[in-house]
């Protein structure tokens, strides 16, 4: 490599490691400050003081006259349009609860959760380095196509996670942070964003299935890798691997299942009631295969908000685990950034971490230059 392609590679891995760092502050700075989150709910305080939004009457308002409406005709008045008809809808309460409470709470210990066994992680393994040093020989990892399409799934899963997890937890500390104006103005544009750059990721991900779907198929060779723990865990061990080893498999099935529930969630957010309804269904066959009680008659209202807390729920697991993967493709791994970052990988450490990958590019060339070897004569 000459000196001006390292201090560029030197230049483009310093650029990865800082992006991932300032994720990482990111993350753990929204979560901290999230767990203030009661202290500044507005609405929280508004039902102390009697208080609701809009300059009603709040708790002096009159309740019998609303529980009469709720009891008399389950919560609707009639109308052309039966769903605007729904005045009362006692679920909707319920949701409430779930979102700002267990939700809320149980994402925040995903997400801080999966920061610190990282931070552990380097603290006790530090960066897995190339352990015979680079070669300087590289092979090619990925052509263009495919790194535009990781790039394209990976940029707007990145600002759909930051925006959605402001949707979730922003109240909480941003209109303290940047005032309630700035906070109005990102959240607003943030929910634009969100919606509009879905549609990259699921292109993204539709694209990432076909190209990488026959790399990973899973092998004998996945169990001996989850087995000897990935060779993460002791230096010096590297279990056999393909094109993409046990973990990365996990991740690509994970990227995709949750990212085809999230797709599918999400749209039925952005077009209320215009899918059929998905949870009703879903609960029914749960229930039959774990005898459990989940309720499978649900209004269309009740569809919507499952649909915004399965969403919710995918979403922060997704995040967690995609915050995993970028460690490893940054600090965590030597080397391992090149592979998106430039499309190819030093020999060296091809050969510790896809050490049958490496075996069939090699047969591939023996075979190539015996062809031609072969044609020549
Ligand atoms: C800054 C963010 C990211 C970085 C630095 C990064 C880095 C990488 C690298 C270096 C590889 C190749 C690994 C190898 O050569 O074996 C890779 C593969 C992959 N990435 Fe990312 N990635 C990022 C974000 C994402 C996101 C957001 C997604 C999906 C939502 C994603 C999905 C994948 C998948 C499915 C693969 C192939 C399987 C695997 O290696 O796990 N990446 N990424």
């Amino acid at each position: 490599m000459t000196a001006a392609a390292k201090r560029a590679s030197l230049k483009r891995r310093k650029i990865g490691v800082g992006a991932f760092l300032a994720c990482l502050v990111l993350v753990l700075v929204t979560v901290l400050l999230s767990a203030r989150g009661p202290d500044l709910m507005p609405t929280a305080i508004a039902q102390e003081q009697g208080q609701v939004p809009g300059g009603s009457l709040g708790s002096s308002s009159d309740a019998d006259f609303w529980r009469a409406i709720r009891d008399g005709n389950a919560g609707n008045v009639s109308g052309p349009d039966a769903q605007a008809g729904v005045m009362i809808q006692s679920e909707g309460d319920l949701w409430r609860a779930m979102r700002n409470g267990p939700l809320s709470t149980y994402g925040v210990w995903v997400l801080v959760g999966m920061v610190a066994l990282l931070a552990l992680f380097f603290l006790l393994r530090g960066r897995i380095k190339i352990e015979g040093g680079a070669s300087g020989h590289r092979l090619i990892r990925f052509n263009g196509f495919e790194r535009a399409v990781h790039w394209l799934t990976a940029s707007t899963f990145i600002v759909l996670a930051v925006t959605g997890l402001n949707l979730l937890y922003g109240k909480y500390f941003m209109p303290s942070l940047v005032g309630p104006e700035i906070f109005g103005w990102l959240t607003y544009y943030g929910k634009v964003g969100h919606n509009y750059l879905a549609f990259g990721f699921m292109i993204g991900i539709c694209l990432m299935f076909v190209i990488w779907l026959a790399d990973n198929i899973p092998t004998h060779h996945d169990l001996i890798w989850v087995l000897k723990g990935g060779g993460l865990l002791v230096k010096g061990v590297h279990p056999p691997s393909k094109k993409f080893n046990a973990g990365q498999k996990v991740i690509f099935w994970l990227v995709i299942v949750s990212g085809v529930s999230l797709s599918l969630s999400g749209l039925a957010l952005l077009f209320p009631f215009k899918f059929p309804p998905m949870f009703a269904g879903t609960f029914a066959l749960i229930n039959d295969w774990f005898g459990t009680t989940l309720p499978t008659v649900l209004t269309p209202i009740q569809e919507q908000q499952y649909a915004q807390l399965w969403h919710a729920i995918v979403g922060v697991v997704m995040t967690a685990v995609i915050l995993g993967h970028i460690y490893i493709g940054t600090i965590g791994m030597e080397g391992a950034f090149d592979a998106m970052g430039e499309g190819d990988v030093d020999y060296n450490w091809a050969r510790e971490h896809h050490n049958l990958w490496v075996r069939d590019l090699e047969e591939k060339g023996r075979e190539a230059l015996a062809a031609r070897s072969g044609g020549d004569d």
